[in-house]
């Protein structure tokens, strides 16, 4: 199939490939001409593990292109998928200023019949309102060219979006249409081989879906923050109840990690835009707002153990290690580390940041600063600081020689947002270890 991807971000860049590596002649297509440079010349605007080489071989084979000319990507697919940003208004509701500026752009440009697929995250009646922005702009033309507007959610992981991507847990379709529902199930036939894992269902609810899976992860996470504030309170280790609750087949292992918080692109403003729409139909949303509330407080507390342990941040240098909101992506918006980093560089401490793969991206976000110094390892981070926290938890973290850590930093003080070592080990070496719910955290 012929098939055009609007944005060329973390969704679209992959989904585009993918889908030329399945078979399908794809063009990308943004505004942002210096990212469809690059693409051009083989450089990868994102760290997405497995992306680059799928990229330059599908490029090198003739299947995918990148172009900024709307005109020529209109034409080409009958398939006009809209992945752009759906990014957070003033009020927390997602805004649809570039979804529905892409909708009128397909309009503007078409000639034939078009399926528009939002794979965008958009809320429910979203499809509606690109709908009406394509009829305004044909009435305009004056031109009567039939097209369809299907919801097609994505729920690719960045950091496993390959592997998401091509063997997908489910493809969601929301339509109505026979005609859409047939080229949805060409489009991803090569993914759907073993068993059907395409759910069709009417648009709303399709677009709800993916709220409402985001909406439950967000929840699980907030919920084992809350346990392990819990257990630091009352001298219970949050690792053995996690351990404890997850044997329960109803309740499961997965995705019950205490923790810094969760970030990311997508469960923070998924959440907020979730409680938004339910406040517009009148709906008090007090679940999703606990959720937001737990998430906010928790980002908050790697920066009050730090100080507890140190009595003061001012005039400390303090190691970082992880910068992007989760391993395996250079993917820094609303990380947990941001909060820490700039609560320290206000209170007067230092930072000596490191991460394997977002150091371009935190030289973005923090600019050139005296008290920031972002370096090339996890050993220059600790070299002459004071104290260390752990945002993420990156696997070249997690094997550690305590000893080496204890004589690296001034205050032998470890603050672990993300659990990874075994507190009597840790102390054994002389440092004080200030993890997340493991009983002596708030001593
Ligand atoms: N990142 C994820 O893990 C993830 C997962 C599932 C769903 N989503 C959803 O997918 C959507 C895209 O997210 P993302 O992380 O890929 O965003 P992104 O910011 O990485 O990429 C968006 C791209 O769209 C481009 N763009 C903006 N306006 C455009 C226009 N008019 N025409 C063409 N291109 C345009 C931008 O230049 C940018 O390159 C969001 O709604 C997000 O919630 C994201």
């Amino acid at each position: 199939m012929n098939i055009t991807i609007f944005g060329t971000g973390y969704v679209g860049l992959v989904t585009g490939t993918c889908l030329a590596d399945a078979g399908h002649d794809v063009i990308c297509v943004d505004v942002d001409a210096a990212k469809i440079e690059g693409l051009k010349r083989g450089v990868i605007p994102i760290y997405e593990p497995g992306l680059e080489p799928l990229v330059k071989r599908n490029t090198a084979e003739g299947r995918l292109r990148f172009t900024t000319d709307a005109v020529e990507a209109v034409a080409f697919g009958t398939l006009q998928f809209i992945a752009v940003g759906t990014p957070p208004d003033e009020d927390g509701s997602a805004d649809l200023q570039y979804v529905l500026a892409v909708a009128r752009t397909i309009a503007t440009n078409m000639n034939d019949y078009k399926v528009v697929v939002d794979k965008s995250t958009v809320p429910v009646g979203t499809a509606d309102k690109v709908h009406a922005a394509m009829t305004a702009v044909l009435a305009e033309r004056g031109a009567a060219i039939e097209f369809d507007v299907c919801s097609n959610p994505e729920f690719l992981k960045e950091g496993a979006a390959i592997e998401d991507f091509s063997k997908p847990a489910r493809i969601v379709i929301g339509t109505d249409s026979e005609r859409v529902e047939k080229l949805m199930r060409e489009c991803y036939a090569p993914f759907n081989r073993n068993h059907d894992k395409m759910i069709v269902m009417d648009v709303r609810s399709a677009e709800l879906t993916k709220y409402a899976a985001n909406a439950m992860l967000a929840t699980k996470i907030s919920f084992m923050n809350e346990i392990a504030n819990l257990a630091e309170r009352l001298g219970a280790d949050i690792e053995a109840v996690r351990i404890g609750i997850g044997s329960d087949p109803r309740i499961g292992y997965h995705f019950i990690y205490p923790g810094a918080g969760y970030g990311g692109s997508c469960f923070p403003k998924d959440v907020q835009a979730l409680a938004r729409t339910a406040s517009q139909v009148g709906y008090e949303a007090v679940l999703l707002n606990a959720v937001e509330e737990v998430n906010e407080a928790q980002k908050q507390t790697l920066f009050t153990k730090l100080e507890k342990a140190l009595g003061t941040v001012a005039g400390k240098t303090i190691a970082v290690w992880g910068l992007s909101f989760k391993p395996e992506t250079d993917d820094m918006r609303a990380a947990p580390s941001r909060v820490l980093i700039e609560a320290v560089l206000a209170a007067g401490g230092k930072v000596q940041g490191f991460d394997p793969q977002a150091m371009e991206e935190a030289a973005r976000i923090f600019g050139e600063r005296d008290d920031l110094r972002l370096v090339a390892s996890r050993e220059d981070a600790v070299s002459g600081a004071d104290a260390l926290v752990i945002c993420t938890e990156w696997k070249n973290f997690r094997a550690v020689d305590f000893a080496w850590l204890k004589s690296q930093l001034n205050d032998a003080v470890v603050v672990d947002g993300r659990n990874l070592y075994d507190p009597e080990q840790v102390a054994a070496a002389g440092l004080q270890y200030w993890a997340i719910g493991r009983g002596n955290s708030i001593l």
